[in-house]
């Protein structure tokens, strides 16, 4: 009977059921100073659980009576025609969680036909990804002090195939998190930067991230650098980490293709507001001339409809899928994007949306409107 028990609970965290779980199985299966970094945001980690909970403060308004008998949930993002409005964000170092690291990512994100966006701190190469598979990848840039960097790898990510840049403009410098401070938290090799930075930075053995982003970092980049960035590249570029309504005007009239609403998985700036909280107030100052995405703690299929509900264009999803890395590899990045899709597509059945076009304002109830 006790073995009968034990089987149980291995089934039980075998094969989890949603992406909460697979979070238990990464912190299972990763040491704890890896499982912290992923996890971890910064200080007080206030906003780390509001990405979450404001998702939970906000309900439906289902429609009954529509026929709901086939539903689509493909949509279109610059261009690409994707599976599901969900793709994968870009989070550094998957060696960490599995030692494919982003290949396996990658291919996850190419079975699942939806696009992936490699992180400037990767720990598989620009190319490695490239050959691994037909995924479409977008390439996140940082952009450091040695700017001529940028321009190396905007030209290695456009000769390898990638679609579009995201830059991150929320990390002039590195939000401090706590668990990473006591764990002494060793900094990876950044595969993509090998040979272009001094060794001191390119170095595994250094211990503090924050001192060795802040060298490396050009805390200076500012609005007017984005027509530098535009004459270095031809790819659409997309701005992540906007939280306000004054930003999302700036970035529209700077001519960015997109918009990430975003506060870095809350590891930047604590009490930065829940990035569901915000959307609406980009999407009414950005009035549908750019796509709008977003991410920050979304894990349930409800919470893809109310990004929707709410104005964005698609969702990013960061730690679920390093967490499905960790606990069972390319599979687990698939099946946390699988479940994920699997939940939207109920929630959509439920509230009477045939395809996402039917996704409205109308379909939710935020915590400020009356009943
Ligand atoms: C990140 N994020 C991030 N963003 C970015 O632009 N470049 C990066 O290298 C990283 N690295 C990174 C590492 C880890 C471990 C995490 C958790 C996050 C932020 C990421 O792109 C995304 O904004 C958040 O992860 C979204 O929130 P959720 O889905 O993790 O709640």
């Amino acid at each position: 009977k006790l073995i009968n028990v034990h089987v149980c609970r291995f089934q039980m965290a075998a094969e989890p059921v949603n992406l909460n779980e697979f979070q238990e199985l990464a912190r299972l299966a990763l040491p704890k100073m890896y499982y912290d970094f992923y996890a971890g945001g910064a200080e007080d980690e206030h906003t780390l659980k509001e990405n979450v909970e404001a998702f939970h403060r906000i309900t439906f308004r289902p429609r009954i009576l529509v026929d709901v008998s086939r539903i689509d949930l493909s949509t279109t993002i610059l261009d690409y025609k994707i599976s599901a409005p969900i793709i994968i964000a870009p989070t550094a170092w998957h060696k960490l969680a599995n030692p494919e690291g982003e290949v396996a990512t990658a291919r996850a994100a190419a079975s699942c036909n939806t696009i992936m966006v490699l992180s400037f701190t990767s720990s598989s190469s620009i190319e490695e990804v490239a050959a691994s598979c037909n995924a479409v990848c977008f390439y996140q840039l940082y952009v450091l002090k040695k700017r001529d960097i940028a321009a190396t790898l905007v030209q290695r990510a456009e000769r390898n195939g990638f679609k579009a840049l995201v830059l991150t403009a929320d990390a002039p410098r590195l939000g401090r998190r706590e668990a990473d401070i006591k764990n002494k938290m060793i900094k990876p090799q950044l595969k993509n930067l090998e040979g272009l930075l001094s060794t001191k930075v390119s170095s595994d053995t250094g211990s503090n991230l924050e001192a060795d982003a802040r060298e490396a970092m050009d805390a200076s980049l500012s609005w007017k650098d984005l027509e530098w960035l535009r004459s270095i590249t031809n790819l659409p570029i997309l701005i992540k980490g906007i939280l306000t309504r004054e930003d999302a005007i700036k970035a529209v009239e700077v001519g960015v293709a997109g918009i990430i609403v975003s506060n870095h998985g809350a590891r930047q700036l604590d009490y930065s507001p829940a990035t569901i909280s915000v959307l609406e107030e980009v999407v009414h100052a950005v009035k549908g001339r750019v796509p709008i995405l977003m991410d920050g703690g979304v894990r349930r299929g409800t919470d893809v409809f109310k990004a929707l509900a709410l104005g964005a264009q698609a969702v990013l999803i960061g730690r679920p899928v390093v967490y499905g890395l960790a606990a069972k590899g390319e599979y687990g990045v698939r099946r946390v994007i699988e479940m994920l899709k699997d939940e939207f597509e109920l929630t959509m059945a439920l509230t009477g949306c045939p395809s996402v076009k039917h996704i409205t304002r109308n379909h939710v109830r935020t915590e400020h409107e009356r009943i």
